[in-house]
């Protein structure tokens, strides 16, 4: 059997706009998916049949990226994620699923992680129908915090690029990683509101306003802005400017329509008890994430206010092989 875990990820800055070449910044957290496959007499998927169509993200990696007909396999995904909730339950399963393959053909080879993060994006460019930034693949591949933008940025280490053709014309990121201070006394706690939102539907959504009012390209430019000063203060360690950043980028998604009032509800429950909070993800639903000294606090906060909390440490370990101990 070969087995590979993949962590979930929380974007603090640039959500929407990073699709649009604007920096973003993404950490891993401490929950994700474990994916573990064996050889089967047919294909199988959580012991029921395996129909392809079911499952875009998995057959991708199967057939397009390692090309494999052989032997059938049977998966079993356990996800410690919330699905359809803007903690990148489809990249982390991408990535799971690629490392557990790659582990299972080729198990002498070091886990390619940049190689994963490039076959997630296009899983998640064929989802999201051609609109799809690699920030959800390369945090859930690399790990720790990330940084993705259409020019690399300052002071942050060059890890790869990538491009995709969208329906706007052709796009290239620059993946970045940045080191976040050991001795950070804060925590992120993201809030479930319950409604599963598909992440290609609010990307469309944003795509058709932009075209139909021109003039919410300046919350694009707000948040690009935000997200730099956002990240500034993450590598000093100032947690209060990181906090501001994040609300003040939270403002910018309301003005882009994809928060909801079951999100609003959230973030208004934890203020007192948080340094910032924001939607997080493709929005309309899925999670908010506040930044906090008092994870408990504001995970009670959340549960009272009717929402499901997990509580994560900035940028856990990225994907792994799990090797028989
Ligand atoms: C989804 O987690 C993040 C979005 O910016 C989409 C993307 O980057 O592909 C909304």
């Amino acid at each position: 059997m070969a087995r590979a875990f993949a962590p979930g990820k929380c974007i603090l800055f640039g959500e929407h706009a990073v699709v649009y070449g604007y920096p973003a910044v993404a950490v891993a957290i401490d929950a994700g998916v474990e994916v573990s496959i064996s050889e089967s007499s047919e294909w199988t998927i959580e012991g029921t049949e395996f129909e392809p169509s079911r499952h875009p993200h998995i057959t991708h990696i199967i057939r397009d990226v390692f090309g494999y007909n052989g032997t059938p396999l049977d998966i079993d995904i356990k996800s410690g994620l919330f699905s359809a909730a803007g903690l990148g339950s489809s990249a982390a399963i991408s990535n799971a699923m690629g490392a557990a393959l790659q582990f299972h053909l080729k198990p002498d080879e070091v886990l390619d992680r940049i190689g994963l993060a490039r076959m997630g994006h296009s899983a998640e460019a064929i989802a999201q129908k051609g609109r799809a930034s690699p920030t959800d693949t390369a945090t859930s591949a690399l790990g720790g915090c990330v940084v993705v933008s259409g020019d690399l940025v300052d002071g942050t280490e060059h890890v790869f690029d990538a491009t995709l053709e969208t329906p706007e014309g052709e796009r290239s990121w620059s993946i970045s990683k940045t080191t976040i201070p050991e001795d950070l006394d804060a925590w992120i706690v993201l809030g479930f509101t319950g409604v599963g939102s598909p992440t290609g539907r609010m990307v469309a959504g944003v795509a058709n306003l932009l075209e139909s009012d021109p003039s919410k390209e300046s919350d694009m430019e707000a948040i690009g802005n935000i997200t730099n000063a956002g990240l500034a203060a993450l590598s000093a360690g100032n947690l209060e400017a990181v906090g501001i950043a994040m609300s003040a980028c939270h403002e910018r998604l309301k003005s882009l329509q994809v928060s909801s009032p079951e999100l609003e509800h959230l973030i208004a429950a934890v203020g007192p008890h948080s340094l910032g909070a924001k939607m997080t993800g493709a929005g309309g639903g899925g999670c908010m994430v506040a930044l906090t000294r008092d994870p408990r606090r504001v995970a009670e906060a959340i549960e009272i206010a009717g929402g499901k909390p997990l509580i994560s440490r900035l940028g856990a370990e990225g994907a792994r092989i799990i090797r028989k101990t």
